[in-house]
């Protein structure tokens, strides 16, 4: 991609004199001519500090934010960094998530220990974006309370990094770029990809619905599709890589590509997707209710390659607490959906995302809920105890949840929820199921970790060679949310 990077030496207009060192206004040769001059500042400040510079990235939050790390530490590798996990880097970036208060309490906990690190190491940099950087108050806050940082940017120009990157190196003072909105994509950034063998991969960016309670629609701004040329396009870059697992990245996969040019729905991308060779499985994040087309409930019953899989947020079992939340659903709608899907694909696992302490919320509708939870029978949810986000509709309503109330709840849902997870999963016991072998097993060595189709996870005996690989697994002991296992022979 090096050949994208028009040189240093750009003419104005005829007859004029060459400009040195001007960077060209199209992207993304301007980035990849940033990436050059960081090179530059990089080089010269290991050779003062008399070691090569390290960076880090920490991620907080969703799988959105995970892909935006992959392109963050693609372009500092590119400017000549070394990546390390460690938060002793000589640069830290954290990108940050909003969605919930307690992400944010975690960032300003992590800079309060990156302070004292900066301290022992005044030539480290810190770095702050995404979704928790788009709030004003935040901005203002670390303006007064964390002046050390030295570069603060949102979700919205999260492609000119490499140019924030040398804005940072050419000023003392804090570089702060905030966008409120925009409709650019740039296509073709460097990525640094976590795992050889998979890959998230954005399909859209931000969302249109504005539920009551969520922060994204503000942080992410106005819902837009990447097109599908260029998806089809990296998906087979990937292929080409090695890459077997895709996960296609959305805040709503399922209102995909309404707003393009040519408009396309989601089901079609799908079905695109899995004609590229190479690619075995086809994963997919996340799906509002109310947009999953019969057509998309087609493609999956009929694909070898999409995973049985489907992430498909409840958030509550409540009719009344659905239309406050403004969610476009009612219970009845949701249990038919999951009939309908339980019926097309019996071999799918269905999970989901449930609040607990919306505004106005009783013992009443929390029964409701875990009525559903009982009936649909989700393989996995992920309760949160509702967080009131400041510039969402739900944070001025009245009828608040007092903290006790909804914890109360909260703890009764939870019990009923793992209660129906673990007898979903055990009904796999026995079975020899396709894992994608991920990595070795954190806490035992000799073991690996392997992901099946359906998202459950399963640790079994194996040769280190295996990881990237798709191998047999008899599924021999359940542990609630996962398997031991053996290969099968
Ligand atoms: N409070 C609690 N949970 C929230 N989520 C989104 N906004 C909030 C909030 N204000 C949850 C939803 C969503 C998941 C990603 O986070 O369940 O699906
Ligand atoms: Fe938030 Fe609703 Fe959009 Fe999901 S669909 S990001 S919960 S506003």
């Amino acid at each position: 991609m090096e050949d994208r990077f028009d040189g240093k030496v750009t003419r104005t207009a005829p007859g004029e004199a060459p400009m040195q060192d001007r960077p060209p206004q199209e992207e993304p040769a301007r980035q990849y001519y940033f990436i050059e001059k960081c090179r530059q500042h990089v080089l010269e400040e290991s050779r003062r500090l008399g070691h090569p510079l390290t960076a880090s990235v920490v991620t907080f939050g969703c799988q959105m934010n995970a892909r935006d790390s992959e392109k963050l530490s693609g372009i500092l590798e590119r400017a000549g960094y070394a990546l390390t996990d460690s938060e002793e880097a000589d640069f830290v970036i954290y990108n940050t998530c909003t969605v919930r208060d307690n992400a944010n309490q975690r960032v300003y906990g992590r800079l309060g220990f990156v302070h004292s690190m900066k301290k022992k190491n005044p030539h480290k940099r810190v770095a702050l974006c995404g979704c928790m950087m788009q709030e004003p108050s935040v901005i203002e806050k670390i303006k007064t309370s964390y002046r050390f940082v030295n570069l603060i940017f949102g979700t919205h120009n999260i492609f000119k990094f490499a140019e924030l990157l040398c804005a940072m190196y050419e000023n003392d003072r804090m570089v702060i770029d905030i966008w409120k909105d925009t409709d650019q994509i740039v296509e073709e950034l460097p990525v640094s990809r976590k795992y050889p063998f998979k890959s998230g991969i954005n399909i859209m960016f931000g969302c249109d619905n504005f539920c009551s309670y969520c922060i994204v629609p503000y942080v992410r701004g106005r819902e837009r599709s990447r097109r599908p040329e260029d998806i089809l396009r990296e998906i087979r870059t990937l292929a080409a890589q090695g890459v077997v697992e895709i996960m296609l990245l959305g805040q709503n996969v399922n209102s995909y590509g309404r707003h393009l040019e040519r408009p396309i729905s989601f089901a079609q991308l799908l079905r695109e997707a899995e004609q590229i060779d190479g690619i075995e499985r086809i994963r997919f994040m996340t799906s509002h209710p109310k947009d999953l087309s019969d057509e998309l409930i087609e493609v999956m019953a009929s694909s070898d390659k999409i995973c049985r899989h489907l992430h498909l947020p409840l958030q509550s079992g409540s009719t009344r607490i659905l239309q406050a939340m403004n969610r476009r659903y009612t219970k009845e709608q949701y249990l038919a959906l999951a009939e309908k899907i339980r019926s097309r694909i019996p071999d799918i696992s269905l999970t989901t995302d449930i609040i607990v302490g919306f505004p106005g919320e009783t013992e009443a509708d929390v029964e409701e809920t875990i009525d559903v939870v009982r009936k649909v029978r989700f393989d996995n949810a992920f309760t949160f105890l509702y967080s009131r986000r400041t510039g969402t509709p739900a944070a001025t309503m009245e009828d608040q949840v007092p903290r006790e109330d909804a914890q109360a709840g909260f703890d009764r849902l939870l019990s009923c929820v793992q209660e129906t997870a673990r007898e979903q999963v055990a009904r796999l016991s026995g079975q020899t199921q396709a894992a994608l072998v991920e990595e070795v097993n954190d806490r035992d060595p000799s073991l690996l970790t392997g992901r099946l189709s359906n998202n459950i996870i399963v640790h079994f005996p194996g040769s280190p060679s295996l990881i990237g690989r798709i191998v047999n697994v008899e599924l021999l002991e359940n542990r609630g949310f996962y398997f031991v296992g053996r290969m099968a022979p």
